[in-house]
């Protein structure tokens, strides 16, 4: 197949699928995203249900993690091989246990493709609460780099709730990361009203030198006029409880689309893509929608595309949205004007840029349940029970004998039998010589 140029889209604009992220991610072509934003599950070991009644009503989501229930993640961390975000993985299991290490073993494979798919001008706002964020900074640190870190933003609110021995938990944090220096900043878009009437405290009379009274008067209502960039807590936007009744969807930890807005409207242009890979009931959706912007989302559970479909109809204006027909290879990303369709894919995407791998990332762990199931799986070489990480990835026929890097190429083989067999003994060959050494060794084959 002949590759699309660097940054060149696989997808349509408003492309919502029902799947796993970390296959869709996986799908997507690199560096053809503005801005991400995702509220994943939290760590906070509770499991969440829509109200009965309510117009998400069906959706749930478990937010418990267990190591054994993220086996095929943890392959995909090691296969990045990337040793910070490695160690701070397993750092993390020694200070605060077996589910923290398995909440991080699940996001950090998804951070590595996010990374992957941002533009070198582009924003990540990842949404988590203080059950999580300081491990998760940590793990952002290694994929972006610690200097591309830009805010720990608090957005506090206030609500009922009574910790006797504590104080009332209060906030959500949103850690804000960049690509490169080079990012996408509208702080005009975003600007807040001063809440003191002169917003220079006087300042601008000392400094003003020859001002007259009116002059002075003039600068400050301009000031005033044009807000001041928001702080980075957030007080004004309030408890997600306090959404209005036709914004409220009962999606289990919905966010108000106030805060969306704020983050769109700072962190990406007219135009640009915006991508919610935890999308739930698609607040980020309809609020890059609203904004002119493009966007994608992914959420594991099929209510999500019946929920952001409803609301898209009720809150976007007069527009008529159908649901449109979607191929894997999408091609171009922008729809004409006036073309409201959404596309609901259960397809993860084909990459089709230039630097897209050859094999697939998560083929040690397709070859690994192919094996067949228990703790241990036999060799195929020497036939004897291995553990996951005792396995390499193998080519069955051999390179130097004209085997490809292809899937259907490639097998698990212990670490033993792929030493011995080499770039050049086809699998007949190998069994001959582990046949010759157990004989000479006097084993039992
Ligand atoms: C905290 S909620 C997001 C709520 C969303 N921000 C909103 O305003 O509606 C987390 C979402 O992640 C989804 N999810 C959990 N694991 C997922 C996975 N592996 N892939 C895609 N979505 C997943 C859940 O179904 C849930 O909708």
């Amino acid at each position: 197949m002949v590759a699309d140029p660097a940054g060149a889209p696989n997808f349509l604009n408003r492309t919502l699928w029902i799947d796993d992220n970390l296959k869709v991610l996986s799908g997507i072509n690199s560096e053809c995203v503005d801005l991400v934003y995702l509220d994943p599950p939290f760590n906070s070991k509770r499991i969440y249900h829509a109200p009965l009644g309510s117009k998400a009503a069906g959706a749930s989501f478990a937010d418990t993690w267990t190591l054994d229930g993220v086996k095929t993640d943890w392959a995909d961390v090691q296969e990045a091989a990337d040793p910070a975000v490695y160690h701070t993985v397993v750092g993390a299991g020694l200070s605060a246990g077996e589910s923290m290490q398995a909440y991080l073993t699940f996001m950090a494979p998804r951070l590595l493709e996010l990374h992957r798919v941002l533009k070198p001008t582009g924003s990540l706002y990842l949404h988590c609460d203080p059950t999580a964020s300081h491990y998760l900074k940590q793990l952002l640190d290694c994929v972006f780099g610690r200097t591309n870190f830009r805010n720990e933003i608090i957005w506090a609110y206030t609500g009922p709730g009574n910790t006797p021995r504590d104080f009332k938990r209060k906030h959500d944090t949103i850690l804000r990361y960049v690509k490169s220096r080079d990012f996408t900043f509208n702080l005009d878009a975003v600007r807040v009203r001063h809440k003191r009437t002169y917003p220079s405290g006087g300042m601008i009379s000392l400094a003003a030198g020859g001002r007259t009274r009116d002059e002075i008067h003039a600068r400050e209502t301009d000031l005033i006029s044009r807000g001041k960039a928001p702080e980075d807590w957030w007080t004004d936007i309030g408890a997600g409880s306090h959404m209005s009744k036709i914004e409220r969807t009962g999606w289990p930890t919905q966010k108000p689309l106030a805060l969306l807005d704020r983050i769109i409207g700072a962190s990406s242009n007219q135009g640009d893509v915006v991508l919610d890979p935890f999308c739930g009931c698609g607040t980020a959706c309809i609020a890059a929608e609203k904004l002119g912007r493009q966007w994608l989302g992914i959420d594991i559970d099929t209510k999500a595309a019946e929920v952001t479909m409803d609301r898209l109809a009720r809150e976007c204006g007069d527009n008529t949205y159908t649901i449109g027909e979607h191929g894997p290879r999408q091609g171009k990303l922008a729809l004409a004007d006036g073309d409201n369709r959404v596309f609901v894919n259960q397809n993860p995407p084909v990459r089709t840029d230039p630097d897209r791998p050859t094999r697939s990332p998560r083929i040690r762990t397709i070859r690994w349940h192919e094996l067949g199931t228990g703790a241990r799986r036999p060799c195929p070489g020497c036939d004897r029970p291995k553990y996951f990480d005792d396995f390499d990835l193998d080519q069955i026929q051999p390179r130097a004998k004209g085997g490809l890097d292809t899937d259907d190429n490639l097998q698990l083989l212990c670490s033993s039998c792929n030493r011995i067999k080499g770039q050049r003994l086809t699998m007949t060959e190998l069994r001959q010589r582990l046949q010759t050494e157990y004989l000479r060794e006097g084993i039992n084959a």
